[in-house]
């Protein structure tokens, strides 16, 4: 079934009346062809390997990205938690640009359950770069910690879906492998970015010892992320999983979602991309947000809304009363995201319902 017919069968009026949602690509609704494959799915029980809907996922995820093997988790949270506790040893150092989800997002996790502690670094629009990194890696000694682990993240979340390119990745993955550091890629929309690229995620991804990805945000499935990796590095995860508490029994209802998820709902991200871009477009119009469209490569808008004279709070609960929801980033910058459960037509509203706003 090709994605088309999959978005016409996904009844987009499910949402609460007139609510345009844009907060982010997570309010998605599992699509009709989803919730029929979970309502079907041949079960067992997960911790003990016997669920063949999840052992299918798993082993169609090792596939599309190339890798030894994979390993469904509940959340992307627990997905980057699980791959830093294997790549570091507490009181080491993880390199990561300063608005990473690992920082933001994640409750202090790298420090509570790895015993690490983040090296931030800034990075225009978030595109870490091997040079900047090289100069957070300390020499070799006994004195200082050490670094354990580089944390990428593609796309970029706060700095607005921004892609790093292949070949800086790369160069990234290789100056670290010369150190004998691992290198983990937060790719919860890595499908955005290889979707923009025209490339495969196994190419965009090849050299990253780790990557986790996220079913439940543009693919639409209702739960579950991955982690994939070396046969190694996903028997120690796996272990680490169970010590989370994130091994689930009957998970199979939700991997037939994820398989959904990835055979069929992987192109249509270019659809999203189309929306963000005219979002972008029609708002770079309007004299008081600032808006850089050429920055919008995937399914991310963000601006600034210092010349409306409103905070992003304010803006955002006067985009609220008249049915547009968003997020803010910064006490100045809101974001906007596009996915499944918002159309062109959405999207042409909400410019509408953002003019009147910022107008007056
Ligand atoms: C870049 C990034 N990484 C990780 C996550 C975590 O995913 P989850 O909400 O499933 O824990 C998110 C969620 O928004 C994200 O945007």
């Amino acid at each position: 079934m090709g994605s088309t017919q999959v978005l016409e069968q996904h009844d987009r009026t499910a949402r609460p009346a007139g609510v345009i949602d844009l907060r982010s690509d997570t309010v998605t609704r599992p699509t009709q062809a989803m919730r029929k494959a979970m309502a079907e799915a041949e079960v067992g029980d997960d911790v003990y390997g016997e669920d063949p809907t999840v052992n299918r996922l798993e082993a169609l995820a090792a596939s599309i990205f190339g890798r030894e093997a994979a390993l469904l988790v509940p959340t992307g949270t627990m997905g980057n938690q699980i791959a830093i506790k294997v790549h570091t040893r507490p009181g080491q150092e993880i390199i990561c640009e300063e608005r990473a989800h690992i920082l933001d997002w994640e409750m202090g996790m790298p420090a509570l359950f790895s015993g690490c502690v983040l090296r931030t670094l800034h990075a225009e629009d978030g595109i870490l770069t091997w040079p900047e990194i090289k100069k957070k890696i300390p020499a070799p000694s006994y004195a200082r910690a050490q670094t354990g682990l580089i944390e990428l993240e593609n796309t970029h979340n706060m700095a607005g879906g921004t892609i790093t390119p292949v070949e800086v990745m790369e160069e990234i993955c290789d100056g670290a492998h010369d150190r004998a550091i691992r290198v983990h890629l937060d790719g919860a929309r890595i499908f955005n970015a290889a979707v923009a690229l025209n490339q495969p995620v196994a190419e965009v991804t090849r050299r990253c010892d780790s990557v986790m990805f996220c079913l439940s945000k543009g693919l639409g499935a209702p739960v579950g992320s991955m982690l994939v990796g070396s046969r190694t590095f996903i028997d120690q995860a796996r272990s680490i999983r169970k010590a989370l508490g994130g091994g689930m029994r009957q998970a199979g209802v939700l991997a037939a979602a994820g398989i959904i998820g990835l055979e069929q709902m992987v192109t249509r991200l270019a659809e999203d991309h189309a929306n963000a871009r005219f979002l972008a477009e029609a708002l770079s119009q309007l004299p008081r947000l600032t808006v850089r469209p050429e920055m919008v490569k995937t399914n991310i808008v963000i601006f600034d809304v210092t010349n409306t004279k409103m905070n992003a709070n304010e803006l955002l609960g006067r985009l609220r009363d008249r049915g547009v929801i968003a997020s803010g980033v910064s006490d100045s910058v809101v974001r906007l995201v596009t996915h499944m459960d918002v159309s062109r037509s959405d999207c042409e509203q909400a410019v509408d319902i953002i003019r009147s706003v910022v107008s007056k």
